[in-house]
Parts: C-alpha cells; structure tokens; sequence
C-alpha cells in the first residue's frame, strides 16, 4: 500500500496557476469524498498554510467548516481584524472567533524563562480551542495546516510538530490534511489560485508564541503594545520602502530595559526598540540586511516619536550563528 504521508516521486511541484488550479480541483474532490456532508474543525491563525487549508474547505463544503480563530493576544497589529475580514466578511466563512488575549496575559504575567512562556501559550491555545470543540455539536473531521516539511521533520526527529499527532483527546477526530504533500511554495501558489491576498499569501514567517517572545522578560500590557506598534511601523515603511517580500523576516523587539534619554526636554527614563532584519534560505544560518541609513533614521524617528515608552531604536548585526533569528 503507498504511504499517505510519502510525496510521490514523480509529483510535479506546484509552480504555475494552472498546476495550482488543477490540485485545486482534485483536493476539492477528494475532501467531499472525505467529508460528506459532516462538519469538520479548523483551528485559523490566519498563516499562510491554515489560510489555504480554510479557503480549499470552504469550497469544497462552505459552511460545514467551522473555522475558529484564537486571538491569544500575541499577535500582530492588525492580524484578527484581516482573518475576520477575508474569511467571514469575504469568503463567508462559518467563523468563530475568540479574544482570549486576558486569559494569556494573565498566565503569562512575571513569566521571564522563554521556554516556560512558550509552554503556557501552546498549553493554553489548546486549551482554549478544545473548549470552543467542545461547545459545538456534530463535528467529526479536524482539518490541519500539515505541509510536507512538518511530515519530514516529525520523522527525522527534529522537531515534535504541533500538526503531527500529540493533540489532547477531546480533539481526537479524522484528520483532513489537504496540503500535507506540498512544499512551502507550492501552499502559496495555491494560495493565490485560491485567491487569498497577498498580504496572507507571501506574509513572512511569524513564531507560534508571536510576539510573546519579541517581549523578552516578563511580558507586560505596556511593552507588549509597544513591540507590536513598533512592528506595524516597521512594516509600514519596509513595505513602502519596497522590502516586503525581498527580506525574509524583519520585526521588533523590545527586551525588560530602560534607558535614559531626552523627550520634550525632559528626562525620558525609557525602553529601547531592537530592529531585526535577516535573510536566509533554510534559517539555520542567518545574514542580516543591509538596511540604508536614511531609512533607518526615518524609522528611528517614528518609533521613538509615535512609539509610547521608546527612546532609543539600535539595529541589530548578528548573523546566526552566533544569534538566533529570535531573541528567546
Ligand atoms: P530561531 O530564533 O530559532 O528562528 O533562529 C528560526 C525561525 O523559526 C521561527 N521561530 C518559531 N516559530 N514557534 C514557531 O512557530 C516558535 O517557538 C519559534 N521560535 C522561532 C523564527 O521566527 C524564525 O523564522
């Protein structure tokens, strides 16, 4: 018997509109076959490969995908309001959606060990999505953002990926996994087939516990909004600067430290933003980009001046190693 999980040798990859439409069609056949006229569950973060996953469901079976999509309060300027936007208001999604942005930060507050901050946040936004399972009725597919990378690495041991096995038992259904065989690029040429905006599409990649761990020491409400006001300004101007989908990763951080500085002349007694930007091809070894001064003068200038609580912006050199594209 072939192995589901084993990508065909002779598989073509997935590089044009036509090929992208043509897996479309069949996926949309086989998820019927799959389905029925059941009601399947979808956890949407509103990355690229949930995204596409709930776009290839939603017409394959419309309104028996329940799709639910838990703010844990982690994420980026803006991010809740496009997923709610793109699927309920445009793709009519049944979409169930879950500000559970207190829930995190309280159980996060005085947490400073990285480790210990990303345990609580996965352990919670199962949690959290096993509840709203289980106030449904009627469910019996869980579909899943799988992609063939995740398969690879489960079983070459390199890491224990969340959509690979390990879910609580309450969440033990069928899976439907309809991108489980695809490549990174392949889930974005299907992406736009499908549809999705760009800004989903080609989003750069974005850390699970987001920006919780751009929030080194312990997370407060008042750093929390300043690393994603920051961020929002940064991808503002890389976006106008036209950066966006040229460097692979950039954001903010903004770590448990003050500094002194001048504001309205007055002392500022104040945190200090951390710009990162790298580029890479398999992220295990990391470059940074060389970003124009006047560029980074101008977004020093807006986030110590529309940025509560920064003074000071400092771009980061590392290349990895010695860093990590993360500061925890
Ligand atoms: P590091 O910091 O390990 O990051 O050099 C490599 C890439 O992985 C992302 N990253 C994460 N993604 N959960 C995720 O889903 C995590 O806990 C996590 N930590 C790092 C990081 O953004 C970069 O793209």
């Amino acid at each position: 018997m072939t192995d589901p999980n084993k990508r065909p040798d002779d598989m073509a990859r997935i590089n044009t509109p036509e090929l992208a439409q043509a897996f479309i069609d069949e996926q949309i056949d086989l998820i019927k076959k799959q389905v029925g006229d059941k009601k399947v569950l979808l956890a949407l973060s509103g990355g690229v490969d949930s995204s596409v996953v709930a776009a290839l469901l939603i017409k394959a079976i419309g309104q028996n995908l329940v799709c639910v999509h838990v703010n844990h309060g982690l994420l980026r300027k803006g991010e809740p309001e496009m997923v709610c936007k793109v699927f309920r208001d445009e793709l009519n999604a049944n979409l169930i959606y879950v500000d559970a942005t207190d829930r995190f930060l309280d159980l996060l507050a005085g947490v400073t060990d990285p480790e210990q901050k990303r345990h609580i946040i996965g352990e919670e936004f199962i949690k959290v999505f096993a509840e709203e399972a289980a106030k449904l009725e009627g469910i019996s597919f869980l579909a899943q953002g799988t992609i063939y990378p995740d398969i690879l690495e489960s079983e070459q041991g390199i890491k224990a990926h969340h959509n690979v096995g390990g879910l609580p038992p309450e969440l033990d259904f069928e899976l439907v996994e309809p991108v489980k065989l695809l490549y990174k690029d392949e889930v974005r040429v299907v992406g736009k087939a499908l549809g999705l905006p760009d800004n989903m599409v080609f989003r750069q990649p974005f850390p699970g516990p987001g920006l919780g761990v751009r929030c080194p020491g312990a997370i407060t409400r008042d750093r929390l909004e300043a690393v994603r006001e920051s961020d929002a300004i940064l991808r503002e101007e890389f976006e106008k600067a036209g950066l966006a989908g040229k460097v692979w990763q950039y954001f903010t951080v903004v770590p448990d430290f003050k500094s002194t500085g001048i504001k309205d002349g007055k002392r500022a007694f104040e945190w200090l933003c951390i710009v990162r930007a790298i580029n890479t091809v398999d992220v295990v070894e990391v470059t940074v980009e060389p970003i124009d001064y006047e560029l980074m003068c101008h977004i020093t200038d807006r986030i110590t001046h529309e940025v509560k609580g920064i003074n000071r912006v400092l771009y980061d050199y590392t290349p990895k190693p010695t860093g990590t594209v993360e500061y925890e």
